[in-house]
């Protein structure tokens, strides 16, 4: 029988992650945590993002993957555990499973119903594999140590997700995932997006369909049903733009007129173009980033590109 298990390890206490989350929204400036983007519509959204013919990061990704899939699995090596980091619908892990000939595969996600939904499709289709849901918000610290078994494990976090990072907090997260690699033949499989043109990263994140804006701003919906508050989503403008000097694609809402927002019983006001900082993605220059994999104490870097230059793909054992 194709199986699957879901375990839920988000032991954070709702109490304390509404406090964080209104904390961020008090501060100066406000802001509002990515994690936040990826409620059942914003996951949809997301989807919806990476068919953007401005967002050339997942289609140029899956370029990368297609044209060295072999090399790239090879270099892998075949019968470990496969670890789908922010696994989301599973797609992009399902395109490795036949190619790894993994044993077991871990879908590790914040959002449970997207993962439940993916597993469900996927059991059947691999019945050989033992399937694992994992819902937790591993950027609070990584420690997966418990669901793993003594295989070789490649950790796989494509997307440039790693991008949600701060470069250091990025370097203590890729430590965090080299200290999962003790069994020999594990590595990292990691996406990251370069850095490029400025009017190509605006465009990418300020698209003229309007779907990143959607995206954006359906933040607010989600955390209007997390805190109960009364944030009117159209009352913002969404501001995405690449900041060169900060190597990073910065997202905002605007308020485009004064807001008063009722949070936790008390007002909360935002003035006229004052702005809510909702997420950041950081680019790098390819060899920096593999400089980066070696300081985390990985010893074997592979860099696979595009012949543009628009994408990376590490492998780091
Ligand atoms: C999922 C973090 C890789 O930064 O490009 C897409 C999220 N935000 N458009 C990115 C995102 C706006 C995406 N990551």
């Amino acid at each position: 029988m194709a199986d699957y298990r879901v375990i839920h390890r988000l032991e954070i206490d709702p109490a304390a992650e509404r406090r964080a989350l209104v904390a961020g929204l008090r501060a100066t400036p406000p802001c509002i945590a990515p994690k936040y983007f990826y409620d059942d519509l914003g996951c949809a959204l997301y989807g919806a993002i990476c068919a953007l013919p401005e967002y050339y990061l997942t289609r140029t990704e899956s370029a990368i993957f297609s044209a060295y899939r072999v090399e790239i699995a090879q270099a892998i090596g075949a019968g470990g555990q496969f670890v789908d980091l922010g696994a989301g619908d599973c797609s992009k892990g399902e395109s490795w499973l036949p190619f790894v000939a993994a044993k077991r595969y871990l879908a590790v996600d914040i959002a449970a119903g997207v993962i439940e939904r993916a597993l469900a499709r996927l059991a059947p289709a691999f019945p050989g594999v033992e399937m694992l849901g994992l819902i937790t918000d591993f950027t609070l610290g990584l420690d997966l140590r418990r669901d793993l078994v003594q295989l070789p494990t490649t950790f796989f976090y494509p997307g440039s997700s790693i991008g949600n990072f701060t470069p250091d907090d990025a370097l203590l997260f890729l430590r965090a995932i080299r200290r999962h690699c003790e069994v020999p033949g594990s590595g990292l499989l990691i996406g990251v997006d370069t850095i490029k043109d400025k009017a190509r990263l605006d465009s990418a994140y300020d698209d003229s369909l309007g779907v990143t804006a959607a995206f954006n701003r359906n933040v607010l919906n989600h955390v209007n049903r997390v805190l109960g508050s009364d944030f009117a989503a159209s009352a913002y403008a969404h501001r995405g733009f690449y900041n060169m000097e900060a190597r990073r694609v910065e997202m905002h809402l605007e308020a485009r007129s004064t807001q008063v927002v009722t949070l936790d019983g008390a007002p909360l006001i935002f003035d006229a173009g004052e702005r809510i900082h909702t997420e950041n993605s950081y680019k790098y220059v390819a060899e920096d980033f593999a400089a980066r994999l070696e300081l985390a104490g990985f010893r074997t870097v592979r860099c696979w590109q595009d012949a543009r230059g628009d994408f990376a793909m590490f492998h780091a054992i």
